[in-house]
C-alpha cells in the first residue's frame, strides 16, 4: 500500500512531506518521491529504495520554503521498483503531478487510447496514466479536469493531484483506497493514505469516501462529489491515537488489521481479472498459449509454510478443474531431490515475500532443468518474481505480521483464478460452470468482511478456555485438511502451544492416542462432500472425552450436539471453502496469543521472511 501526504498553508512543505512519509513507513514500499511548487513552477525529486535515499537527496535542493507540494512511498504494483516509476508522475508539461495509492484495472487501455494522441509515457506505472488522462481534459479548471478523467477510469484510487496553473489548491480524490484530510486552522491542510502522517500537525481528520473529492487551499478546503462537485458537509473527528496505535490503525497488531485486511485483500487480487458475467479469466502473466498449456504433462508448486499450505490447497483445484497432474513440495525438500522437470512441466514458486531462501534454491533448479517459471508471490521485484519467467502478482499490500494472513487468503485467491484460467483454456470448465465459480468469488469479500466482527468474538470465547492448553489437534480432510495444517501453523507460531493439523482420516492411525479430556481438537467439517467421513472421525474423538470445536455450516445444528464449541460460518461455493475457513483459525491462534502475554506481531525465533536456508 502506498503512502501518500500533500500540504498546503504557511509553512514550509518540504520538511512535512518527509516527516509524513517517515510515518508512513510502516504501510510498506520500495521508492520515494515528492514534488513543490515554487516560482510557478513544479520540482520534482524522486528516489529508489528507503526514504533516507529521499532525504539525502534533498540535502542539496534549496526548495525556497515552498508552501505547497506533494510527497509519495510506492509499493509497487505494476512496474518494478526505480526511480522512474516512483511516484509523483507527471503529465506531458511536467507542470501537472499526481500521487496515487490503489490500482487502474483499465491503464493498458487508457495508456494506447492517450499514447495515439500524443502523449509520451516514461514509466511502467499504471498511475502515470492518471497525470496524462487529466491533462487530457484540463482546460484551465483543475477540479473539472479530474472529475472528467475519473470518469473514464476503472478501479482504485486515493489521488493527490497538483497543477502549476493553479498554484493555490491541491486537489484529492477518492475511490476504495483510504485518503484522510487534515485541518489546522488558518495553518495550513493537509492529505495522507493514512493518520499516522498528520498526527504531528493536528488530530482534526476528515474521511474522505468513496466517490469524494476535496479541495485544498491554505486558508481551508471543501468536500464535494467526485461526479459532478456537489458540495459535502462532513465531519471533523478527533484522533486520541497516539502515533503506534494509528500505524496500526487503532488496531492492537499488524496481524489482527491484516486480518481484517482480507476483504480488501482477496477483492485487490482477483480485481481486473475476472469477468463475473462472461466467466471470462484474463491472467496474461501466465505466458502461456492453449497449445503450450495442452503440452504441459505436470504442474510443480514449491513453497514454504503458510505459502506450502496454500500449494495443498491448489493442488485439490488444479487436478479436479483442469486435469493436469499436480505435485506439490516443500521447497526446502525440492531442492534436494532428484527432479524429473523439463519444458512439459511448469513451475510455480508461491511467495509472500519473494525472497525465502529454499524458494529461491528451488527456483533456480528448475529453471535450470528447462522448465518454466511462473511465480505467486506478493511483493514486487522481489527477487523470485525478478527470476521467473511470470509473475502473478497477489495485491494483499505489505504483510508486516510475521504470522501470514492476508497473503495466504490472496495466494488462494490467486490460485483459484490460476485454476479457472487454466480451465478456460484448456476448455476443462465449461462457461457455466466458470461464471457460478466467478461469480461466488467476487461474493466473497463482503461475506468475510460481515463475519469478521462476530467470529472474532466467537473466537475470543475459545480463547479464554483453550489459552492455557500445552497442545492442539487440528483436523480436516480434501481441500480443507491444509486449512488444518495452517490453523496448526497460525497457533504455535504465535503462542508456542504445540499444535498439529492432520488429514481427518489419519486420526485412527496413530494421532487418536493423544486424545484425553485435556486434548482440544479443532475439525472443519463444512457440509460438503466428506462430511459424514468428518463426523465420523468427530465420534471417534468424542467417545474418547476429547474436547472438540467444531468449524461447520450455518444451520446444520447437529455440531452443537456432538461439539464443547461449535462454530458456524455462511455457505457458500465449497470449493471457496478454504479461505474462508482459515479465518476463525486465525482469530483463534491471534487470541490466544494475546491471552498468553506473546508477542503477536514479532514472535520469538521467527523472522517475516527466511532468507537464509
Ligand atoms: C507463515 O505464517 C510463516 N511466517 C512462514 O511459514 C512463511 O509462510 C514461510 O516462511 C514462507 O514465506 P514466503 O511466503 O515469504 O516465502
Amino acid at each position: 500500500m502506498c503512502g501518500i501526504v500533500g500540504y498546503v498553508g504557511p509553512r514550509k512543505v518540504v520538511p512535512i512531506i518527509l516527516e509524513g512519509l517517515k510515518r508512513l513507513e510502516y504501510r510498506g514500499y520500495d521508492s520515494a518521491g515528492l514534488v513543490y511548487l515554487l516560482d510557478g513552477k513544479v520540482h520534482k525529486h524522486r528516489s529508489e529504495g528507503k526514504l533516507a535515499n529521499l532525504e539525502e537527496l534533498m540535502e542539496d535542493v534549496d526548495d525556497g520554503g515552498s508552501h505547497i507540494g506533494l510527497g509519495h512511498t510506492r509499493w509497487a504494483t505494476h512496474g518494478p521498483p526505480s526511480e522512474a516509476n516512483a511516484h509523483p508522475h507527471s503529465d506531458c508539461s511536467g507542470e501537472l503531478v499526481v500521487v496515487h495509492n490503489g490500482i487502474i484495472e483499465n491503464f493498458d487501455t487508457l495508456r494506447r487510447e492517450l499514447t495515439a494522441e500524443g502523449h509520451i509515457f516514461t514509466s511502467q506505472t499504471d498511475t502515470e496514466v492518471l497525470a496524462h488522462l487529466i491533462e487530457e481534459y484540463l482546460d484551465g479548471d483543475l477540479v473539472a479536469a479530474v472529475q472528467a478523467a475519473v470518469r473514464d477510469v476503472e478501479g482504485s484510487f486515493a489521488l493527490g493531484v497538483m497543477w502549476s496553473g493553479q498554484p493555490d489548491i491541491l486537489v484529492a480524490a477518492r475511490n476504495q483506497s483510504p485518503l484522510v484530510l487534515g485541518i489546522l486552522e488558518g495553518r495550513g491542510c493537509f492529505l495522507a493514505s493514512d493518520i499516522p502522517a498528520l498526527l504531528p500537525y493536528t488530530r482534526n481528520i476528515i474521511y474522505l469516501e468513496d466517490q469524494e473529492m476535496a479541495v485544498l487551499r491554505a486558508d481551508g478546503l471543501e468536500v464535494m462529489t467526485l461526479a459532478d462537485g456537489r458540495p459535502l458537509e462532513k465531519e471533523i473527528h478527533t484522533i486520541d491515537w497516539n502515533a503506534a496505535m494509528a500505524e496500526k490503525a487503532g488496531y492492537r497488531h499488524f496481524m489482527l488489521k491484516e486480518i481484517y485486511e482480507q476483504p480488501l485483500a482477496v477483492l485487490n487480487t482477483f480485481r481486473g481479472r475476472l469477468e463475473p458475467e462472461s466467466g471470462v479469466i484474463n491472467l496474461p502473466e501466465i505466458g502461456l498459449d492453449a497449445a503450450e498449456l495442452r503440452n504441459l504433462s505436470r504442474i510443480f508448486l514449491v513453497a514454504c509454510g503458510t505459502s506450502w499450505h496454500a500449494a495443498l490447497v491448489a493442488k485439490y483445484w488444479l487436478e479436479k478443474w483442469v486435469g493436469i497432474p499436480v505435485e506439490v513440495d516443500i521447497a526446502s525438500e525440492f531442492r534436494y531431490r532428484r527432479l524429473l522437470l523439463g519444458p512439459e512441466v511448469l513451475v510455480i514458486p508461491i511467495s509472500q515475500s519473494g525472497e525465502t531462501a529454499d524458494t529461491l534454491a528451488g527456483l533456480r533448479l528448475a529453471a535450470k532443468l528447462g522448465s518454466k517459471i511462473i511465480s505467486i508471490c506478493n511483493v514486487v521485484g522481489s527477487t523470485i518474481t525478478r527470476e521467473s519467467d511470470g509473475t502473478i502478482y497477489t495485491h494483499a499490500g505489505p504483510e508486516i505480521g510475521v504470522a501470514s494472513t492476508k497473503a495466504f487468503t490472496s495466494q488462494l485467491t490467486a490460485l483459484f483464478l490460476l485454476t479457472l484460467y487454466l480451465g478456460q483454456e484448456l476448455e476443462t470448465i465449461e462457461r457455466e460452470r466458470r461464471i457460478e465459480m466467478a461469480r461466488a468469488l467476487v461474493a466473497l469479500p463482503p461475506i468475510i468482511e460481515k463475519e469478521l466482527p462476530r467470529l472474532q468474538k466467537d473466537m475470543d470465547v475459545l480463547a479464554a478456555d483453550f489459552s492455557r492448553s500445552r497442545d492442539f489437534l487440528y483436523l480436516g480432510r480434501g481441500e480443507n485438511f491444509p486449512i488444518a495444517l495452517e490453523g496448526a501453523l497460525k497457533l504455535k507460531e504465535i503462542s508456542y502451544i504445540h499444535a498439529e493439523g492432520y488429514a481427518a482420516g489419519e486420526l485412527k492411525h496413530g494421532p487418536i492416542a493423544l486424545i484425553d479430556r485435556e486434548m482440544p481438537v479443532l475439525a472443519l467439517v463444512p457440509q460438503d462432500r466428506v462430511y459424514g467421513k468428518v463426523i465420523s472421525n468427530v465420534q471417534e474423538v468424542k467417545a474418547r472425552h476429547g474436547r472438540m470445536i467444531l468449524v461447520g455450516s450455518e444451520g446444520d445444528e447437529a455440531l452443537a450436539e456432538i461439539a464443547d464449541y461449535a462454530v458456524y460460518l455462511p455457505r457458500i461455493n465449497e470449493e471457496l471453502n478454504p479461505i474462508l475457513y482459515v479465518i476463525p483459525l486465525q482469530l483463534l491462534s491471534y487470541q490466544i496469543a494475546n491471552m498468553r502475554g506473546c508477542d503477536v506481531d514479532q514472535p520469538r525465533n521467527l523472522a517475516k521472511s527466511v532468507t537464509v536456508e
